[in-house]
């Protein structure tokens, strides 16, 4: 969601040369990266190809409407919505507005009853008509953005269908102001004796995060490493930090963040676990310290960046729109190699769950798949960090399907959310992600899953739709504390494999 009102100027010529970092880190001598040999086969995979669309080059200033049509909850496909312009598009089409940050004053966030299978059609009305976009969803509720404009006829709708609602949010904009403050003057003169920037109090841009993943690596060379394994659409370096003890008969496991850029809890969780094993290796326990780790806490960096200084609530990542009104972004987790195109995807590229022209098409999902293409790491376990919702969710996600293990990744997950609850007395919940959430193809979970890594999970972090996205800062360490937690759970069922 969040993109009914955002519209965008892109100076793209300035920000191929301007946006992109240098590749800072060299390997150390006996560090190499493993290459070249094959994961397994995935004979499975489907990839249905459909004409690309369009690039748009060398054009200085592009605005582009974004239209919000269809959602991550939507059932099925919806291949053939007519683009509808709202207000404020209006406005920025008609050159009103420049490089403004999306307001959200006056947006509200409503937690809608689901109880019944109509009511979920009067909201898909809805928000065809672009009134509303939907966040999350549980079983019996499903949180809904509501525009200001549109309260009056969202309210009589629903009031109209006897469906219930509470006003979780009520000025979302307000929300957004107070979720990352800025630091106090004895931070900020910390930060500068620690050698980088990165803490848990705060939710940082990219550049922090970067500095923190070389600086681990130029102060821990035995042990890490970093490497770009490819450059996002704006020419932002994918980064992935390893940490490896070097014995060779190490499994090895891979974390993402990050995908999609509202998502913000999630590289700050990764960017701690990330933290805790680099600063405390010698120390922590066997289990993690016999296991090769790879971490790439930010996989959208075009996507977070876009976030913190345009549109708080973008989801997909930054691939240019085709043409002048063409709507900008596909969502990264439709977009692997697995199934892709099915259910829970769309084909419109103004959608949120916007697939791409074909599989892989995009950068970054692409770095990943060459990644394993070219590694020797013999990879177990594979979880992408996201929020929200609090679900430890494994495969299938493409439809209503289960893995022949199915039984070990549920009693695995079940055994993480414990740890979590014993923790930081958070509820997750357990299960399929088709049959917990809905189905959606193209997943990087799927796509690992068929790669024949054991344990794929995708883990929807906090909350349960009190703030949502917009999670405030006080949140990350105990979030973040309590994923650990269930990490080490991980790491000891990939020993057991
Ligand atoms: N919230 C995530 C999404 O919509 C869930 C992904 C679960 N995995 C899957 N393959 N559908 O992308
Ligand atoms: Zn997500």
């Amino acid at each position: 969601m969040g993109s009914w009102s955002g519209t965008v100027v892109l100076l793209v010529t300035i920000s191929a040369a301007v946006l992109s970092t240098p590749l800072i880190n060299q390997l150390q001598p006996g560090q190499e990266w493993p290459q070249l040999v094959k994961q397994p086969s995935h004979e499975s995979v489907e990839v249905i190809s459909e004409k690309s669309t369009g690039e748009v080059e060398g054009e200085l200033v592009i605005v582009k409407p974004q239209v919000d049509k269809t959602e991550p909850e939507d059932e099925g496909n919806e291949d053939e919505v007519t683009p509808e312009i709202d207000f404020k598009t209006k406005s920025l089409i008609e050159g009103k507005e420049d490089t403004q940050k999306v307001d959200y004053t006056g947006a509200q966030l409503w937690k809608v009853s689901t109880q019944k299978d109509g009511w979920r059609i009067v909201l898909s009305r809805l928000r065809r008509r672009n009134l509303i976009s939907t966040w999350g969803t549980n079983g019996t509720t499903i949180d809904i953005l509501v525009q200001p404009h549109a309260i009056q006829n969202v309210t009589n709708a629903l009031k109209r269908e006897n469906i219930p609602f509470d006003v979780i949010i009520e000025d979302l904009q307000t929300r957004i102001n107070q979720e990352n403050p800025p630091l106090d003057e004895n931070e900020i003169e910390l930060q500068d004796r620690r050698g980088h920037r990165m803490n848990w109090k705060q939710y940082h841009r990219l550049e922090d995060i970067h500095g923190f993943l070389d600086y681990l690596a130029k102060t821990y060379p035995a042990i890490i490493s970093v490497k770009s394994i490819g450059k996002s659409h704006e020419g932002r370096d994918i980064k992935l930090l390893r940490i490896s003890n070097g014995n060779p008969t190490n499994k090895a496991v891979f974390i993402d963040g990050g995908i999609h850029a509202r998502e913000w809890i999630s590289p700050a969780t990764v960017t701690y676990f990330i933290n805790q094993f680099a600063e405390n290796f010698d120390v922590e326990h066997d289990d993690i310290k016999n296991i090769d780790w790879y971490f790439i806490p930010v996989l959208n960096p075009d996507g977070y960046e876009h976030t913190h200084v345009r549109d708080r609530l973008w989801r997909k990542n930054r691939r240019p729109g085709s043409g002048l009104r063409g709507c900008a972004g596909v969502d990264l987790n439709r977009n692997f190699g697995y199934r892709w195109g099915g259910k829970g995807t769309s084909n419109y590229p103004c959608s949120e769950i916007y697939r791409g022209p074909r599989a892989f098409s995009e950068p970054e999902s692409k770095a990943v798949q060459e990644f394993f293409q070219n590694t020797a790491a013999k990879f177990s376990a594979y979880l992408t960090y996201h929020s929200y919702g609090q679900y430890i969710l494994y495969p299938w996600g493409y439809d209503n399907a289960v893995p022949p293990d199915h039984n070990d990744l549920n009693d695995v997950g079940n055994n993480m959310a414990q740890a979590i609850k014993s923790v930081g007395n958070d509820n997750y919940m357990v299960g399929s992600s088709s049959n917990l959430l809905y189905p959606a193809a193209g997943g990087s979970d799927d796509w690992a899953k068929s790669l024949g890594i054991k344990y794929a999970y995708t883990i929807e972090l906090n909350d349960q739709g009190t703030y949502g996205f917009i999670l405030p800062t006080q949140y990350i360490e105990p979030v973040a504390k309590e994923s650990l937690a269930s990490l080490r759970v991980l790491a000891a069922a990939v020993h057991k494999i």
